[in-house]
């Protein structure tokens, strides 16, 4: 097993470039399975969750070639199959993006249910509640979940009790093809939900709102080939942010579109950050501050401020001065790295959603595990300024959204390694 070691590191200096964004490339992947033709997609992050819905296409009968390292070109005119293979299901949620497109290009999805989640139940009640509105039968087993419409899909109103994300994505994209217009209410408004949208249209789609609160799709007949270059990842942008902040670095952040990231800029500036936003260049210069105040962090979906960064800022505030707090809304169970953030001497009390941080002059080295994806990065930010050596263990989770972190860490200086257990 491989872990990362991080030891004290000198304030962080220099340039990174951050990688296409993981939560844009996974449903416009799964999304390529509405089009017989050619798809190019740019900028696509090489993550462990990206090889997974490759795969997982790849097993559908679409055909994937990587023209280079962040190019892929995806032919799914051969698809033949409506099963999502289990095995892949179980590694990762994400796979669910695939039911909305097969519904609307088979008539029919399966997959398997991949049981509780690290972060809580997420179920998919609300991906089904729509493809149940647009006239799919439900389809549901101990062992599957799936939804059947052998004579197509029609265009409805669709209210989300909750702006969930991935099922505005599934809805959007079963949509495309529906008879007549669906409006999707109360819908998602991540960036990444307006990256989809763009790559549907040029697709062919007919998808006008995306971005607000609500989304009108036109179903149409035919989806054609594009070419597509995925956003940046607002939360890569957003972890190095954090790692210039807790290191007291003075870093440039390259490929960053910064209205994406306002609360977490918001935030960093209340905590003592210089942060410099460039016209009409897409980079941000975060220049931490020596003695770095509290302040308190709510999650909400976009555009509050993103469940994703949560841990991160959380490590960033255990050695902020004063008491800070953090009131996770978005999921159940996401305070997971707690635990190991008090391994390494951070004081902070958790009370159901809520959490409260008492800043500690110094972290202290510890032995630690990457409960999930975004607790592996924070542990990573925490062991930066923590005395002696953080060893992360578990670090596949954080190779599923963070592509190189340690060598582009490296490059800012950062005394850190991976190695082999
Ligand atoms: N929810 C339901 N029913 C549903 C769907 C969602 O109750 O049918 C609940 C979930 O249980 C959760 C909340 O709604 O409490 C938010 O879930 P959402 O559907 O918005 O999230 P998601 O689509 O499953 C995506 C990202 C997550 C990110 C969330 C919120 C992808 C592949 N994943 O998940 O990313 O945290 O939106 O912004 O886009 C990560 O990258 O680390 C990550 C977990």
């Amino acid at each position: 097993m491989e872990k990362i070691l991080v030891r004290k590191s000198n304030p962080l200096k220099g340039h990174v470039k951050i990688d296409g964004a993981k939560n844009s490339a996974l449903p416009i992947i799964a999304a390529s399975l509405l089009g017989t033709e050619d798809i190019i997609l740019e900028d696509v992050p090489d993550l462990a969750d990206v090889k997974v819905i490759l795969k997982v296409l790849e097993k559908l009968g679409s055909e994937i070639e990587y023209l280079d390292n962040e190019t892929v070109k995806i032919n799914s005119s051969k698809l033949n199959s409506y099963q999502t293979p289990a095995k892949l299901m179980a590694q990762m949620r994400a796979s669910f993006l695939v039911m909305g497109p097969l519904l609307a290009r088979l008539g029919r999805t399966e997959t398997h249910m991949p049981g509780g989640c690290a972060i809580g139940t997420r179920p998919i009640d609300l991906h089904l509640k729509g493809f149940k509105a647009l006239g799919a039968i439900i389809l549901e087993n101990t062992d599957y979940i799936g939804a059947k419409a052998e004579k197509g899909l029609i265009g409805q109103v669709i209210y989300l009790d909750f702006p969930s994300v991935g099922a505005t994505q599934n809805i959007m994209m079963a949509a495309t093809h529906a008879k007549g217009e669906t409006i999707i209410e109360n819908a998602a408004k991540e960036p990444e939900i307006v990256d989809l949208a763009n790559f549907l249209n040029k697709m062919g789609a007919d998808i006008k709102g995306a971005g607000t609160s609500s989304i009108r799709i036109k179903g149409v007949n035919k989806l054609y080939g594009c070419t597509h270059q995925i956003i940046p990842d607002r939360i890569e942008a957003s972890t190095f942010m954090v790692a210039a902040a807790i290191s007291k670095g003075d870093v440039y952040i390259d490929n960053i579109i910064t209205s994406h990231i306002r609360p977490v800029i918001a935030k960093l500036r209340e905590i003592g950050c210089t942060i410099t936003e460039f016209e009409n260049e897409d980079r941000v210069r975060v220049i931490g501050p020596d003695k770095p105040k509290g302040t308190k962090i709510k999650t909400l979906p976009y555009p509050g401020f993103p469940t994703d960064v949560q841990a991160q800022f959380m490590a960033l505030m255990t050695i902020c001065e004063g008491i800070s707090k953090v009131e996770e809304t978005v999921f159940e169970n996401r305070f997971m790295h707690v635990d190991e953030l008090l391994k390494m001497g951070a004081l902070i009390v958790t009370e159901g959603k809520e959490a409260r941080i008492a800043g500690v002059p110094s972290l202290k080295g510890a032995n630690v595990r990457a409960t999930d994806l975004r607790a592996g990065a924070a542990l990573i930010l925490a062991g930066l300024v923590a005395e002696g050596t953080t060893a992360i263990n578990d670090i596949y989770h954080i190779d599923r959204g963070y592509n190189n972190i340690v060598g582009k860490l490296r490059n800012l200086g950062a005394n850190i390694d991976r190695i082999e257990d």
